[in-house]
């Protein structure tokens, strides 16, 4: 069974069409990779998927385990497990990175019917998580993504993730602004997360992090749609000779 399912999705945003066509299946455990040239509207999927508002869904079913997740909130998407590491991570001034997330964590407990951790239990929990990303405890009292380096702020985002422990895991360009230790570093802690019930579905423009993380499947997008997919000989054929080789 998938355990993602989009069909004939057509989004647009102020009239202007973004997507158009675009068809996609993921099963758990399952690795997608899209990569595609700017402006072909891979982030514009994956905020639709995660439910962020402001987009006109013109036709199409994304289907979610058995629901229909266009009717979802997206506080109700996140509690059946779906994560987005956004592009562009947001800077929320006056907000504690440590309460950030065990506020978080706890709306999504708390939808779940689930007791909130108390302080304890969650210091506890996101201590080791901290650990493997090597994030100190000084770094977490500061406000959320102000003043963090393009790579702290995804290092801050798979730390968010591990304490979601998310069953769909989408990752937009995660690997913009890490340098390369910082870049193996996340992608060990990704595979390490990594089980049979749980996809991936990541956005990038480079090969080097498919070094590290192994796609199942690796998408081409254009225009708003995929245009061709095929398995990991694509990012190489893609580095070679350009999104000019695909889709015919
Ligand atoms: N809120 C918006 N208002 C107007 N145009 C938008 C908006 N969001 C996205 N777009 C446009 O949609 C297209 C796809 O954007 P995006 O999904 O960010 O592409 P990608 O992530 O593949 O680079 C771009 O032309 C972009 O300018
Ligand atoms: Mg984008």
């Amino acid at each position: 069974m998938n355990l993602l399912e989009i069909k004939d999705l057509k989004v647009s945003v102020k009239d202007k069409v973004i997507l158009d066509g675009f068809n996609l299946e993921i099963k758990p455990g399952e690795v997608h990779v899209i990569m595609g040239p700017n402006g072909s509207g891979k982030s514009t999927l994956s905020n639709i998927i995660c439910g962020k508002s402001g987009y006109v869904i013109e036709n199409g079913d994304i289907n979610y385990e058995s629901n229909n997740l266009l009717d979802l909130s997206i506080d109700e998407r996140a509690a059946k497990g779906i994560f987005l590491a956004f592009q562009h991570p947001i800077e929320i001034p006056g907000v504690n990175s440590l309460n950030f997330i065990k506020e978080s964590i706890n709306t999504i407990r708390k939808n779940k019917n689930e007791k909130p951790f108390d302080t304890l239990e969650f210091l506890n929990l996101i201590k080791e998580k901290q650990k493997s990303l090597e994030i100190k405890d000084s770094f977490l009292k500061r406000d959320v993504n102000v003043g963090f380096s393009g790579g702290e702020k995804k290092r801050f985002d798979i730390l968010h993730m591990l304490m979601l422990d998310p069953k769909l895991v989408i990752l937009d360009e995660i690997d913009s602004g890490l340098d390369i230790d910082a870049l193996k570093l996340v992608s060990e802690v990704v595979n390490k997360f990594k089980d049979s019930n749980k996809a991936f579905l990541i956005i990038t423009h480079y090969q080097r992090l498919l070094d590290y993380i192994k796609p199942d499947v690796i998408h081409i997008m254009q225009n708003g749609k995929i245009i061709d997919s095929g398995d990991k000989s694509f990012a190489t054929l893609l580095e070679k000779e350009g999104y000019s080789a695909f889709g015919k």
